[in-house]
């Protein structure tokens, strides 16, 4: 268990798993699950949005012939609160269906009327329907850079066809997609004038910063709602090996952990449960919602609630069982659980071809954690990896010489403006976030109850105030931003 890989999972991905070697990282953060996290039941279209398609061309940066394949890019819009010349906020989307964001980022709808906003939501080139047709032979063009220019271009053509070209544009994006909203704003300031980035782990990149923050915050999560409830999951473990040593061990594991078929391994049952503690960390909201699985408010503590209330005799393993079965049962429905299913339903594995090229992000995991410990330092088995499954060798310094990273507070503080950096302090990747204000319009907003994205959601009657202020201010600073842009043009046309 000594593999980094760099295979950093995101909001999901999808790694099937046959091969000898699989970067952990993947290959307990994804699952089966993201089958359901794609299902039509949580990634319906929210009303008064229209589904687009618009052809581009699958490369960007040469002139060959054969550059000018094209591919159909869907997105969805909203006109419903627009008012012509009026601001036009854009969904920079990440890896997976745009349904799924765009139901997931509620915020950007609840504030379009007062800012009489037109609402656009861009799926990411080769997820989702916006695919080449022919996959053989391009997915050398699913990366950043050509999703960047995906939205410059689409918006351009968007502003021309709406007769709205003074529109102010801001991107919004959350995780990977925070990413991509961050750096559109750096590299096209002339087609954005602002970018709210949340929960973007930007920093997770080269080893700017720890390689263990992921797990450490993890764990710090549980420890902070009990100590108690983090030693339970951290003895599990080893009563978990206990069985891949005792005569028909794989037997009695899969009859306590209710498997639909009898395990071929104890490392399928500790991947499942890992993956339980780490996805409720990320998803640790203080409302009931339904991103990568429903679940109540303040997820871990139910958990931890979930683990105490167990009689006095049950084992630390029972415990933790009994709390994962809240992440994949919470609806109560489900009959078995089926734990070495890694079916990749769609063919194409977008994430895992993107953390073998550039997206690297190195992760350990000390033994200061309650999970088992691994060190980052296998670059060769992960190069072994990505050669055997894309015929690729990662690039791990490309993304920070591409846009930066090292020292971003000096680099930023001569250099750009206009960006929100929002990090809630439970989510696993605020970490790699941007957590210091760099000056006067780069600012980091930093929640110490918050999770993945928290901010982006929907607002819900039960908002506690600490979220509600959050968003204040992000729309105080979005209009700041707007009225700047509004004088600025104003000052323009009177110098004409
Ligand atoms: C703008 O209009 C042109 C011509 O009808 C169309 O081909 C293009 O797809 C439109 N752009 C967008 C972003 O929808
Ligand atoms: C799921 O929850 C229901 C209701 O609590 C329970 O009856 C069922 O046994 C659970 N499923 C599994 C696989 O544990
Ligand atoms: C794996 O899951 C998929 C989708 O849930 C299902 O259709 C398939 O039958 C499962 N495969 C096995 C081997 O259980
Ligand atoms: C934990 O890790 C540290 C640093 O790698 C090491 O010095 C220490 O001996 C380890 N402790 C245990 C109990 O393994
Ligand atoms: C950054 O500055 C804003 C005020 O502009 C403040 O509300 C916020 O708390 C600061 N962020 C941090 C991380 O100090």
């Amino acid at each position: 268990m000594s593999a980094c890989l760099c295979l950093a999972f995101l909001l999901f991905s999808v790694v099937v798993a046959d091969a000898t070697y699989i970067p952990r990282r993947s290959h307990h953060l994804l699952s089966s699950r993201q089958n359901r996290k794609t299902s039509k039941s949580n990634t319906e279209l929210p009303s008064h949005f229209e589904t687009r398609y618009f052809p581009q061309n699958l490369d960007h940066f040469s002139f060959q012939p054969e550059s000018y394949q094209v591919f159909h890019q869907k997105y969805l819009i909203n006109s419903r609160f627009w008012r012509k010349d009026g601001p036009i906020f854009v969904y920079t989307g990440n890896e997976g269906d745009i349904e799924w964001f765009a139901s997931n980022t509620g915020f950007m709808l609840d504030i379009a009327p007062k800012f009489k906003a037109l609402l656009v939501f861009i799926e990411h080139r080769f997820y989702g329907e916006s695919k080449p047709h022919k996959l053989a032979n391009t997915l050398g063009f699913l990366n950043s850079q050509q999703a960047l220019a995906d939205y410059a271009i689409l918006i351009r053509s968007l502003k021309q066809n709406l007769t709205s070209e003074a529109s102010p544009v801001i991107v919004f994006g959350g995780s990977y997609g925070g990413m991509l909203a961050a750096w559109f704003r750096l590299k096209y300031p002339h087609i954005a004038i602002g970018a709210l980035a949340s929960s973007a782990p930007i920093l997770n990149f080269d080893n700017i910063v720890p390689s263990s923050s992921f797990y450490d915050t993890v764990s710090q999560d549980f420890k902070e709602v009990s100590v108690n409830c983090f030693e339970v999951i951290k003895r599990s473990w080893g009563e978990m090996e206990v069985f891949s040593t005792i005569k028909d061990g794989l037997q009695e594991l899969s009859k306590m952990f209710r498997t639909c078929k009898t395990l071929h391994s104890v490392d399928s049952a500790s991947g499942w449960l890992e993956t339980a503690f780490i996805e409720t960390a990320m998803v640790n909201y203080p409302t009931p919602a339904n991103f990568m699985a429903p679940l109540p408010a303040y997820p871990v503590g139910q958990m931890c609630k979930i683990m105490d209330e167990l009689p006095l005799e049950a084992s630390n393993l029972e415990r933790a069982f009994a709390a994962a079965s809240l992440y994949y049962n919470y609806s109560g429905s489900v009959t078995c659980f089926d734990m070495e299913n890694h079916t990749d339903s769609h063919g194409l594995n977008g994430w895992g071809w993107q953390a073998c090229t550039e997206m690297v992000m190195p992760m350990s995991c000390s033994n200061q954690t309650m999970f088992r410990p691994f060190e980052s330092d296998d670059e060769k088995a992960n190069q072994e990896y990505c050669l055997r499954e894309y015929g690729v060798k990662p690039r791990p310094n490309w993304i920070t010489t591409e846009f930066g990273g090292q020292r971003i507070e000096m680099v930023l503080k001569r250099f750009g403006s206009n960006i929100i950096f929002s990090n809630g302090l439970q989510d696993p990747w605020s970490g790699g976030g941007v957590l210091k204000n760099i000056s006067s319009s780069i600012i980091a907003l930093v929640t110490r109850k918050g999770a993945h994205h928290t901010d982006l959601r929907a607002a819900t009657k039960d908002d506690p105030e600490w979220l509600k202020q959050q968003r204040r201010q992000e729309v105080a600073i979005i209009e700041k931003w707007i009225s700047e842009y509004y004088n600025d043009l104003e000052q323009e046309e009177q110098a004409k």
